[in-house]
């Protein structure tokens, strides 16, 4: 039976609103027919407030710290799936059987090259551009090289494979080239974790081998970053997509927005944090006291989120791994002690604990990037990696979903009012 619930408005009219529920109990007003009806509209800058979509693909909640894909817990599929086997699930909602897997991965295979013509883009691009602006524009400029419409389920597929296998190429791609290095191709005998960092370390001078705590680690790094449903890179992909602007140039429009530093370049901010506190000698509790303070504007990167007010449950599978693999590589990272510090510390100051401030997925995973011999400047790279197959899967609902139309908020507008052009002469200028 369908729930209400009822506004007053100030001249005293009211509106029966129905109730959305989700099937883990979270509760919307559906105000749709508001304006229509009373020609109210809500405002709520930043959507902080607002459902844009039903969504089937992940759910998290944030006062218990839970991430689910598909109903599975991140905690399982990190330990127990694949980067590829996750993306599968994210896009098709299923777990692959054996044949599904096996198909995906060959599609991935076949996929892996990046058409000759776009290496001439690539090296043309000044040497100092950054990666994230190379990516979004490498991508949209896939559209033109395939132009394929998505009107079967089997040109959906293909193009969707084809996006994840070519976007992991192109990045390894443009590190080589921003090296001045010859271009490393994908092996067929690898698996996608492991060609991507044999294409971006393998060298003719330098034979690179792929070290197996590496390729889980990456794999891991990835499935965290696959999803977080309606995020702002996720949002802005869906609202492309609303437009029925094609898969390329929405994606390439969530790399753009996934570039900024309040999303996805946090992961580098923390490094930068923690290299200023190695170099600089200053102390934890100075840097603790600088983020406290409010007069500083300086925050503790890599704590702290919009939804989790307890530990993100990322975070604590990163920081697992962080441990692991550079205690298994022998790799000794002063910036790993010094995070393990800031982190004891900061969890037992009062000023953490009452803003409900806890560790996020970026405090530890640039630690993770660097033992892998991530570049810094490759990080938020790395991320748009990840997440891909969330975009794809929530560009593909959103686009299915009859509930949806072009994406089109309203504003309150605080200009002026009506009032008349004045003529160039009366402004002083010469005809
Ligand atoms: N260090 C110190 N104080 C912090 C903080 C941090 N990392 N994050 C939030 N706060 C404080 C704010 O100063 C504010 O304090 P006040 O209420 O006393 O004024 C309060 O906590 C709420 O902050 P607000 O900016 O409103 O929270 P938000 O939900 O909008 O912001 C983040 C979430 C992630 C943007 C924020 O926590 C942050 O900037 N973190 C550091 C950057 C980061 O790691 N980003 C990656 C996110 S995955």
């Amino acid at each position: 039976m369908t729930e209400y619930a009822t506004i007053t408005l100030d001249d005293g009219r009211t509106m029966k609103l129905p109730i959305v529920k989700g099937t883990e109990g979270e509760k919307a007003i559906d105000i749709r027919a508001l304006r229509a009806e009373t020609g109210y509209i809500t405002y709520d800058p930043g959507f902080g407030n607002t459902g844009s979509c039903r969504s089937r693909i992940t759910f998290m909640d944030g006062e218990k710290g839970i991430l689910r894909y598909r109903g599975i817990p991140i905690e399982e599929l990190a330990r127990r799936s694949s980067f590829v086997e996750t993306a599968y699930l994210l896009i098709n909602g299923e777990l692959p059987t054996s044949d599904e897997l096996i198909r995906t991965s060959v599609k991935l295979n076949d996929h892996s090259l990046v058409h000759e013509d776009m290496n001439t883009f690539y090296r043309n691009f000044p040497r100092a551009s950054h990666p994230m602006g190379i990516l979004s524009a490498m991508v949209n400029a896939l559209r033109s090289f395939y132009p394929t419409l998505l009107n079967t389920e089997e040109e959906f597929e293909q193009t969707f494979l084809r996006l994840i296998s070519k976007v992991r190429t192109m990045a390894a791609l443009s590190y080589k080239i921003s090296l001045g290095h010859n271009v490393e191709y994908p092996r067929p005998d690898y698996t996608y974790c492991t060609n991507f960092l044999h294409m971006m370390f393998n060298s003719p001078v330098r034979p690179y081998k792929v070290h197996r705590k590496l390729v889980k680690a990456l794999n891991v790094f990835w499935i965290l970053h696959a999803d977080h449903e309606q995020n702002c890179s996720t949002s802005v992909v869906r609202s492309v997509g609303s437009s029925r602007a094609n898969i390329y140039a929405s994606v390439s429009a969530g790399i753009s927005a996934l570039w900024g530093p309040l999303h996805g370049g946090a992961n580098q901010a923390v490094i930068s944090m923690l290299e200023n506190i190695n170099e600089n000698g200053a102390t934890i509790s100075q840097v603790l006291r600088k983020a406290k303070s409010k007069k500083d504007t300086f925050r503790l990167m890599g704590f702290g989120h919009r939804v989790y007010k307890t530990y993100d449950p990322r975070a604590k599978i990163m920081k697992k791994y962080c441990d692991d693999v550079l205690k298994k590589l022998n790799i000794n990272d002063p910036l790993l002690n010094i995070a393990r510090k800031l982190e004891e510390a900061a969890l037992s100051d009062s000023y953490f604990a009452d803003h409900n401030l806890y560790p996020n997925v970026d405090f530890y995973s640039g630690i993770l990037l660097r033992a892998m011999g991530i570049p810094t400047n490759m990080f938020t790279v790395m991320f748009a990696i990840g997440r891909l197959p969330g975009w794809i899967a929530q560009w593909r609902e959103h686009m299915t979903d009859p509930e949806q139309k072009i994406t089109r908020p309203r504003q309150v507008y605080l200009g002026y009012n009506k009032r008349s052009y004045v003529s160039m002469e009366k402004r002083g200028i010469e005809d």
